[in-house]
C-alpha cells in the first residue's frame, strides 16, 4: 500500500466499529509476548466499540482522534491525544494512542497520524507533550525516538496481576515534530 493512497482525517462517530477493530487487532499483534495471552484473547470488539461510542457521545472537546483511511474506505490506523492526564508539571499535552494495523506498519502512516494529533495539540495551545509506552515495546520506542522524544518518566502498569514497566517519552517543544 503506497503511503499516498492513505488519507488521514478527523474521526467521526460512525468510525467506532472500525476503530475498535484496529484497536483490538493491533493490541493482539503488537503485545503478543508482552501482555498476558488470556488478556489479549479476551479483548472484545463489542466492548471496545462501546467505549468509542462513549467517547464520541461525551464529545470531549479537548480529545481529538484521527484515522488513517485507504482509498477504499478501510480504516487501518488511528491516533488520539489531548491534555496530559496525570498532572505532569512539565509536559501538558499527551498522545494517548497510536495504532496502525500490522500490514500497514512501517509505511509512514503512524508518523502522519502522530503529526495530525500534534498539530491539533498545537492548535489547542499546547507546546509540550508526553506519551506512555510499554518498556518492552521496542518498535514503538524506536518510532517515538524517531520523532525526537526523550525518555522522561517511568511507571508500572498492572494487567491481570502482571506488572509491566512503562516509560514515557517527552517533547518540551512539539513544534519540532513535523
Ligand atoms: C508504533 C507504530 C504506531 C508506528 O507506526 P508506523 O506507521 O509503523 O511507523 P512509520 O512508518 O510512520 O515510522 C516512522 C519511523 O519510526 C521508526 N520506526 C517505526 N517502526 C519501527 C520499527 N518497527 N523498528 C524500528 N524503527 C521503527 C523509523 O524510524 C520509521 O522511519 P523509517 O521507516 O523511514 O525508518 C506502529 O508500528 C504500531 O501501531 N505498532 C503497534 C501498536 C503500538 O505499539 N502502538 C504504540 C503504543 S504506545
Amino acid at each position: 500500500m503506497r503511503m499516498s493512497s492513505i488519507r488521514v482525517r478527523a474521526a467521526r462517530p460512525a468510525d467506532a466499529g472500525p476503530l475498535a477493530r484496529v484497536h483490538v487487532d493491533t493490541w493482539r499483534t503488537a503485545y503478543s509476548g508482552i501482555v498476558a495471552p488470556d488478556y489479549l484473547a479476551g479483548l472484545s470488539y463489542e466492548a471496545r466499540e462501546s467505549q468509542w461510542d462513549d467517547i464520541f457521545l461525551a464529545n470531549q472537546p479537548a480529545t481529538s482522534t484521527f484515522v488513517a483511511e485507504t482509498a477504499d474506505g478501510e480504516i487501518v490506523g488511528f491516533a488520539s491525544g489531548g491534555p496530559e492526564r496525570q498532572g505532569d508539571p512539565t509536559y501538558l499535552g499527551e498522545v494517548y494512542a497510536v495504532y496502525v494495523l500490522q500490514d500497514h506498519q512501517r509505511s509512514g502512516v503512524g508518523r502522519r497520524l502522530a503529526v495530525a494529533v500534534v498539530e491539533q495539540l498545537r492548535r489547542d495551545g499546547f507546546t509540550s507533550m508526553l506519551l506512555w509506552v510499554l518498556e518492552d515495546n521496542r518498535p514503538a520506542r524506536r518510532f517515538y525516538e524517531s520523532l525526537g522524544g526523550e525518555q522522561v518518566r517511568q511507571r508500572t502498569l498492572t494487567i491481570e496481576g502482571t506488572d509491566l514497566p512503562e516509560l514515557s517519552y517527552g517533547w518540551k517543544d512539539i513544534s519540532s515534530i513535523t
